[in-house]
């Protein structure tokens, strides 16, 4: 026996995973990990209540919508995966939509530049879905009443709740610090949130930024809240709310009309599965283009053995980076709406193309991406962010991924309404060749069109070990969004790190263009310079690879237990019992 795990022994210090790694929450019966504690606590009440992920889901997304303005939203949209114990799966598209009015060279200029219009302001947002989404799942597979689901967001908006730290440093922040381009282009002059009257008296309170421990109120959000509580969500889409929406959209120069509002639905998709070794991944379907390049990273990764060089060596990371690379070379030339363009799904996730993929892949020397070019699938077939993960006492499991795009969206709040609006127009190709705010390339296929939803890296997933629930995880983080899911996965299968082990490692990223490998912190110097070596132009990445928020089913001596990783890039919480 190695001398450290007898002492470990000795000391009462084993686990089922790695010894002295940080250890994640454990509960024997449910569990909600959210990026807000407040609303992690509304959906542990919900589960303790007898509600089920699914009713725990609409609980927490509602209160966020309060307490994490950052990201939480009635004004953005996003996706939401359910497993059910029974194996049923269902996935709810509650992205954005472009209004009727938009094109695709409506954020250039006269000389062909791209104005920035789709970054800031009224112009910025898609129709929300947000509540539509949720309406949705709940139809199919709630169990507690609606009305009772929303009470917890009406008493926080209308009572209030204590700022704390990290909420007022980011109001702070997103109203003093001038928002830039990947260009380096100015966005706003000032901060997000002080450009719109409204917003600056909501986020601000008399022109002062709230300080840790102050009550924050938001009256008319609770008035909102309250009608949709009460009548349902036919009231924000088609009712008295949607015209004063659509009243002030006209009065700002917005594209969005009643008829939007009024003709948005969201839809139940297929979720895509694939497999890795034992393990069944459930994910994301475009418009998300997360959970296909999820699942075309692990099958050009499966069976390479690249993890035998150890988790953090120059040799691993460099053998991820090159799958990652060649992902986001595909995902800038076939995704879009697969409800407007032919986008070939199959081929694209399927171990044949993994296989020709990988073998471009030079374990020696970064292959540049000015000579990756897409691959080549089979044609003709058809066609600031946040996360949540629950799992249920009878194990129903939730992913839930949605956002405002950037942190509190396009700055607008609609006046009377009291909710922000997203930026989510940015997600399209403004221009092709021209980087979005995520510094990503895309092309045609992700053209603005009326109606249709913008590309999205959100990649909310539950995989399955042996046909168990084994995981459910997802994040934040634009484009890094993918790769982070990727690498917590891949440190739980193939390294064996419990959960927050696996959360806590340092990650990287790289998404073709710019031809860059981001690392976060923790990657030892020698292991730049082994990077370096390879061929790969290193980038310290000073704001992290996505924040990842997972639960994972455990065994432990024979019982069954659930072990929340909580993403210390954030400061969320794991609440469970
Ligand atoms: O759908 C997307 O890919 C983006 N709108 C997500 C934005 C995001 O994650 C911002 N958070 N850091």
């Amino acid at each position: 026996m190695r001398k450290s795990l007898a002492v470990a022994l000795a000391l009462g210090l084993w686990t089922d995973s790695l010894v002295w790694a940080r250890q994640p929450v454990r509960a024997a019966q449910a569990m909600v990990v959210a990026q807000e504690p407040i609303a992690a606590e509304v959906g542990l009440a919900t589960l303790k209540a007898g509600g089920n992920a699914v009713d725990a889901a609409v609980a927490v997304a509602t209160a966020l919508a309060v307490t994490y303005p950052f990201a939480g939203n009635l004004g953005g949209g996003g996706f939401m995966l359910v497993r059910m114990n029974d194996g049923r799966q269902a996935f709810f598209d509650f992205r954005e939509k472009a209004p009727a009015a938009a094109g695709p060279n409506m954020y250039l200029d006269k000389d062909g530049k791209p104005t920035r219009d789709s970054v800031v302001g009224w112009r910025a947002s898609g129709v929300p879905g947000t509540l539509r989404g949720l309406e949705l799942a709940h139809r199919k597979f709630g169990q507690q009443k609606w009305a009772d689901l929303l009470a917890p967001a009406v008493k926080l908006a209308r009572e209030g709740f204590p700022v704390s730290y990290s909420l007022s440093q980011s109001l702070k922040s997103a109203g003093r610090v001038r928002a830039n381009a990947p260009d380096g282009s100015v966005l706003t002059a000032g901060g997000i949130l002080t450009r719109e009257a409204d917003s600056k008296r909501i986020f601000l309170r008399d022109g002062r930024f709230y300080e840790p421990g102050e009550i924050f109120r938001q009256l008319e959000l609770a008035t909102l809240l309250k009608r949709v509580q009460e009548r349902g969500v036919n009231e924000f889409y088609e009712g008295e709310l949607a015209r004063h929406f659509a009243r002030e959209m006209a009065a700002h120069g917005g594209l969005i009309t009643y008829e939007d509002l009024k003709n948005y639905q969201a839809v139940e998709r297929k979720p895509l599965e694939g497999t890795f070794g034992d393990y069944t991944l459930i994910t994301a379907p475009p418009p998300s283009t997360g959970g296909l390049g999820l699942l075309q990273m692990v099958n050009i990764l499966e069976g390479t053995g690249y993890e035998k060089a150890g988790l953090g060596s120059a040799a691993a990371t460099h053998y991820v980076a090159e799958a990652m690379r060649r992902y986001y070379a595909d995902r800038g030339e076939f995704l879009g709406d697969a409800d407007f363009v032919k986008v070939p799904l199959t081929s694209l996730i399927s171990k044949a193309y993994a296989r020709e993929r990988r073998a471009s892949i030079d374990p020696a020397k970064a292959t540049p991406s000015s000579v990756i070019k897409q691959g080549r699938p089979t044609p003709g077939e058809s066609n600031e962010t946040t996360h949540f993960s629950i799992v249920d006492a009878a194990g129903n499991a939730v992913a839930l991924t949605y956002t405002l795009n950037g942190g509190y969206g396009s700055g607008v709040t609609l006046p009377g309404l009291g909710f922000l609006l997203n930026n989510e127009m940015d997600d399209f190709t403004v221009k092709p060749g021209s980087p979005n705010m995520f510094g990503l390339i895309e092309g045609e296929a992700n053209a603005i069109r009326p109606g249709k939803r913008p590309n999205s890296s959100m990649t909310p997933t539950v995989v399955l070990l042996k046909g168990q629930l084994h995981l459910v995880l997802g994040a934040p983080g634009g484009s890094r969004i993918p790769t982070g899911v990727l690498q917590v996965f891949l440190n739980v299968a193939v390294h064996k790190l419990n959960i927050q082990d696996a959360i806590d490692q340092p990650r990287f990223h790289h998404q073709w263009q710019p031809d860059k490998l981001y690392l976060e912190r923790g990657f030892s110097p020698d292991t730049i310079e082994l990077l370096r070596a390879k061929g790969h132009p290193v980038e310290p990445n000073t704001f992290g690879v996505a924040r990842v928020e997972a639960i994972q089913v455990e065994t432990i001596d024979g019982k069954r237990w659930l072990a929340g990783g909580q993403d210390g890039r954030g400061d969320g919480k794991v609440a469970g019992y």
